[in-house]
């Protein structure tokens, strides 16, 4: 049902009517009124069973909204229950006030773009805007207001299971992919048809918990998080994100969710943040769980005083009792008004009072365009990074090729191909590496045959984030283990080429899967040898969010390509990557380490005692990573040359230009990521190795040459001082090198001087 075409934009307000419409709604309304704007509630359809986590029912969440007691929503994605729900919040409002729908639109809604370390692996800001503003298309049409993306946390500590959602271990790549989320889901105007607001997460420092382990404690120095931690968020700040959510663990000492220096101080008054804040899911009342509030209403109190506005609860929210906190005199009311504002004015900016339906016929249309699993196809395409070629053993040539062996647990799952959250996809059109290469092999040539070769793994441990539906692999019946595997091996022995397609499953990563492990679980590993042990030539094709202990597969398997989990057209693209219709050249977005006792590996580590020794800081392994950050093959063949500058000595505020050439010394086109790393040599504190400040993905035709130039100016040469409690920017020599990866040696090297 329709009740207003969606299509006709409404005028944009200026900032200056968006603040008079709040005004004067808050003028009118009741504490009560007030406080209901402050609480979302889950509303958990059909894709949730009812022994999960404590969820409100239905009707619990009907009589909130009839009632004003919520202003917003989340988990809905049927238009028709958007419509209807929202025509219950605005009738249950006196002052007609729709309602806020969010939702975990991570990497797509319904076309599922790769996980985002993968987008972060694309180097490509263009490719991962592109891709948020599909998801921003498909949400707005079903009617989803606001996403809780992007996800922002550096990730250092791979058994840390949220680092699939992430940007990986580097603040600069992290900042400019931040930057382009924000600008895909939000365009110039959240009010247009097609855009919602960005949520970037979890402000801040989740991703440095503790042993790895989801939700626990975090302790970053001042320098840490304002050097490595913060500056994504700033750079999606900057870039107008129009949410923040806040992080469920204590960050030195305090529950992150009520630091007031955080949302109050550094958010808003340093960077001018002019959005809302919302807590993670229950993270009001989760104050109480700390420890830190002694009751419902003195978490309200807090949460609400360090500047969050907007509490994402499941059942009995926090912010409800905030009526209490105030007569108690806890909190006053112009600090709840503060909150309210922000709410209300995003809900004009998003054009809510005026359009608050969507039109249902539309959803439709645009939840199916092909143009969408395109986009998908090419990020698939552009994400995915060759670690091994050996041999040349990839491309396979289509044209010769007999017989390939397509063999593994992952090869062949649709649901493992589109990774973690996921929840309103179509499985049916979702294409597996096995779809994919017998879409892209003619039968006529090459005949393709399959072995799942082991059955799924299971999670020790049962987790409330195998509520939906499918998220579990389904233990296959009759599955005799060893005549399973022994069939896979005489598969692959008896065919030209083996692909074996292994990794995790998608739900041993995410939220709440945080491993203490490395290894390819179950048994691929036993699979792989045999495999290789036929003597047909491997490729494996890895299926993944967190680097693995590849350490064996790393010296003997000739061809390692890492598609991690690819989203709806995965194996499409995966088919095309494999068959040289196009080169991958994906990049790490973390070093990898060899094994789990190296975890936290980072490359821009500070220099100390015996750095000849740095490699070799361990008495059982050497301290080098196995793959190094900003890693990954090409069938092109690149050089550099011709590192310049064009100045050797600059004053501080002033920039630098470095120009590089690259030139694709191969005889196949191919694209590059060029990567510029600086180091400060000495200065008032001490500066990491490299780290990196600059990077360009080019497109560098067979036999042709690019001419880069980078640009470096304050930003990259000034860093925030632990001694001087400020940014500095110090008058030293710096080094810097240009390549491929954080290894690069081309270098030069110049000074900043008064
Ligand atoms: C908890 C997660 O930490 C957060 O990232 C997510 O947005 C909410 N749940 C809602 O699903």
């Amino acid at each position: 049902m329709t009740d207003v075409d969606d299509r006709t934009p409404a005028p944009r307000p200026t900032e200056m009517q968006v603040r008079a419409r709040a005004d004067a709604l808050l003028s009118r309304m009741t504490v009560e009124e007030k406080v209901g704007q402050l609480v979302q509630y889950f509303s958990f359809g059909p894709h949730f069973t009812s022994d999960g986590p404590a969820l409100q029912q239905p009707d619990e969440v009907e009589h909130a909204l009839a009632r004003g007691r919520t202003g917003a929503l989340l988990f809905v994605t049927d238009p028709a229950e958007t419509n209807r729900l929202q025509r219950l919040a605005i009738e249950g409002s006196r002052h007609g006030i729709p309602a806020l729908f969010g939702f975990d639109v991570v990497h797509g809604l319904r076309t599922i773009f790769p996980v985002p370390i993968a987008m972060a692996a694309s180097w490509d800001p263009g490719t991962v805007e592109r891709g948020q503003a599909v998801a921003a298309r498909e949400a707005r049409a079903v009617g989803v207001h606001l996403t809780f993306a992007p996800m922002l946390d550096i990730a250092r500590d791979p058994r840390w299971g949220r680092m699939v959602e992430g940007p990986g271990e580097d603040p600069y790549l992290a900042s400019a992919l931040a930057a382009a989320q924000v600008r895909g889901f939000q365009g110039d105007d959240v009010g247009a048809p097609d855009r919602i607001i960005a949520g970037p997460k979890h402000f801040v420092g989740y991703g440095a918990a503790l042993g790895g382990r989801d939700y626990d404690e975090v302790d970053l120095s001042e320098s840490a998080l304002r050097n490595v931690y913060l500056p994504p968020f700033r750079a999606a700040v900057e870039a107008g994100a129009g949410n923040v959510m806040s992080a469920y663990m204590d960050l030195n000492g305090i529950p992150a969710g009520a630091t007031r220096r955080l949302f109050t101080e550094i958010l808003r008054e340093q960077w001018g943040f002019t959005g809302f804040v919302v807590t993670d899911a229950d993270a009001g009342r989760d104050l109480v769980t700390h420890g830190f509030a002694a009751d419902a209403a003195e978490a309200a109190a807090r949460g609400v005083g360090a500047g969050v506005d907007l509490e994402m609860a499941t059942t009995d929210p926090a912010y409800a009792h905030l009526p209490e906190a105030l007569e108690r005199g806890d909190l006053d009311i112009a600090t709840v008004d503060a909150s309210v504002r922000r709410i209300l004015e995003a809900k004009v900016r998003l054009g809510l009072f005026e359009r608050p339906f969507v039109d249902e016929r539309r959803a439709a249309v645009v939840l199916a365009d092909p143009a969408h699993r395109e986009e998908a196809r090419v990020a698939a395409e552009r994400s995915a990074v060759l670690l091994r070629n050996e041999g040349g053993l990839l491309p396979l040539d289509p044209t010769t090729l007999r017989s390939v062996a397509v063999l593994g647990p992952l090869a062949d799952s649709r649901r493992d191909t589109l990774g973690p959250w996921v929840f309103d996809v179509d499985l049916d059109e979702t294409v597996t590496v096995l779809a994919g290469l017998r879409g892209r092999l003619d039968p006529a040539v090459t005949e393709v045959r399959f072995a799942p070769g082991i059955r799924p793994a299971r999670r020790v441990f049962p987790s409330m984030f195998d509520v939906h539906p499918g998220n579990v692999p389904a233990d296959p019946e009759d599955f005799d283990d060893d005549a399973e595997l022994r069939r896979a091996v005489s598969l692959a022995a008896g065919s030209d080429v083996a692909v074996v397609v292994l990794g995790e499953w998608q739900h041993m990563i995410g939220e709440g899967a945080s491993r203490s492990s490395l290894d390819l679980p179950g048994r691929q590993e036993e699979l792989l040898r045999a495999v290789v042990a036929t003597g047909t030539p491997v490729v494996l094709v890895l299926m993944n969010g967190r680097p693995l202990d590849l350490r064996w597969a790393a010296e003997n398997v000739p061809a390692i390509l890492d598609v991690w989990y690819p989203g709806t057209r995965g194996g499409t693209a995966a088919a095309r990557l494999l068959t040289g219709d196009v080169s991958p050249a994906g990049r790490l977005p973390f070093t990898w380490p060899r094994s789990v006792g190296q975890v936290p590996l980072i490359y821009s580590h500070t220099r100390s005692h015996s750095p000849s020794a740095q490699g070799v800081r361990y008495w059982d392994e050497a301290s080098t990573p196995l793959f190094p950050f900003g890693f990954g093959l090409s069938y092109g063949r690149f050089a550099y040359s011709g590192l310049t500058l064009d100045r050797i000595s600059v004053r501080r505020g002033e920039s630098v230009a470095v120009s590089v050439t690259v030139t694709n010394t191969g005889n196949r086109d191919a694209d590059e990521v060029a990567q510029l790393y600086l180091h400060q040599r000495h200065g008032t504190a001490s500066r990491p190795v490299r780290e990196l400040a600059g990077f360009r993905r080019l497109h560098v035709p067979a036999g042709g040459s690019r001419d880069v130039v980078f640009r470096l100016g304050p930003a990259e040469l000034s860093y925030w001082n632990a001694a001087a409690g400020t940014v500095v920017q110090d008058r030293a020599p710096f080094d810097v090198w240009v390549g491929g990866d954080a290894t690069a040696e081309l270098t030069t090297s110049f000074v900043v001087t008064g």
